[in-house]
């Protein structure tokens, strides 16, 4: 057990020693304290003892005991706790570097690669240094399993890094209040092995298929130069991963459900009154020009009985033709 605690080299249990040792030894004097107080309140009290017996002027050693030890007690509390803040600024080398963007109300992870994510994947045992910031207010990247949080500041970047000790999800969670949906800006650490994690997150495009019996290099790299038009279904693939990583579902549901703006789940092809900027009402079909309306000027038509709360998003227009794939798939 105690050597558990002393495994210095993972941040939480020099963390969890430093907190555990400070509060038991607080609470031993708490506890003495306390029960010495009531003791004298008893033992001295004026009607037991009407007259005091002795004449007390001081006592050195006692005042050079009760000094000396607090003093000792409060640097064995900061070398414990120095010992565990070092352990979470010294960033080991070779580490796998991730950026993590905090938004209202999502987190997205982009590995070295350019490839995003909702879920942070990392391979497990091996430390991992995050850059953190935020694209609008302060968010904190706090995943409590590894004791460890760090501001995402908008303008700023800030660090913190991991080693990921077993196989499994770490819940990750936002500390910093956000907003409306700030107690939802939920994801997960998601460790896997080395393989498992090459796979998921460094496999690049998949390849281009041939058809059965072009197995020949020659034809493979003929078939992989000849862009096909996406499936309908490849599209909507790509606009469901779009409306996580651009943070979309934070406030858009896909169940039909009520979140901050109409939910995605039949809102295609559907008609609503929207009211615009001059107070104005008119009734719109949801058709490919609303949407794209909609993500580039969301407050020019905003549906009635919502809040006018979003912000104009950045999408290219195959982005935008993808999106509208998916809000067809769901319908
Ligand atoms: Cu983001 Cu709270």
């Amino acid at each position: 057990m105690l050597q558990h605690f002393y495994t210095l080299n993972s941040t939480a249990s020099s963390i969890d020693f430093a907190f555990w040792l400070i509060t038991a030894i607080v609470t031993f004097f708490a506890v003495f304290n306390g029960a010495l107080t009531f003791y004298f309140l008893w033992r001295f009290n004026a009607k037991r003892n009407p007259k005091p017996r002795i004449d007390l002027e001081g006592n050195i050693p006692l005042e050079v005991f009760w000094t000396l030890v607090p003093t000792v007690l409060v640097f064995v509390f900061f070398w414990y706790g120095y010992v565990a803040f070092k352990g979470v600024r010294d960033f080991p080398e070779d580490s796998l570097y991730v950026k993590v963007t905090g938004r209202m109300w999502s987190w997205t992870f982009e590995y070295p690669n350019g490839e995003v994510t909702t879920e942070l994947i990392v391979p497990v045992g091996k430390p991992v240094v995050l850059e953190v910031t935020s694209a609008d207010v302060i968010h904190s990247f706090y995943v409590p399993a590894f004791r460890n949080k760090i501001d995402a500041i908008p303008g700023m970047k800030t660090y913190m890094w991991f080693t990921a000790p077993e196989l499994g999800d770490y819940d990750v969670l936002c500390a910093e209040y956000c907003g409306l949906r700030h107690a939802y800006m939920l994801t997960k650490v998601v460790a896997k092995t080395e393989e498992e994690f090459k796979q998921e997150v460094f496999a690049g495009p998949a390849p281009a298929v041939a058809s059965a019996g072009e197995t020949s290099g020659a034809t493979v790299a003929l078939a992989a130069t000849a862009p096909a038009a996406p499936s309908e279904a490849d599209l909507a693939k790509k606009g469901e991963k779009l409306t996580k990583v651009k943070a979309c579902v934070s406030c858009h549901s896909t169940d039909g459900s009520r979140l901050v703006g109409p939910s995605f789940k039949g809102l295609w092809a559907s008609k609503h009154l929207v009211t615009t900027a001059d107070g104005g009402e008119h009734e719109v079909t949801v058709d490919d020009a609303y949407v794209a309306r909609a993500i580039k000027e969301p407050n020019a038509e905003v549906v009635k009985g919502y809040p006018a709360a979003m912000t104009p998003q950045t999408l290219s227009d195959d982005d935008i033709t993808a999106v509208i794939a998916y809000l067809k798939s769901i319908q």
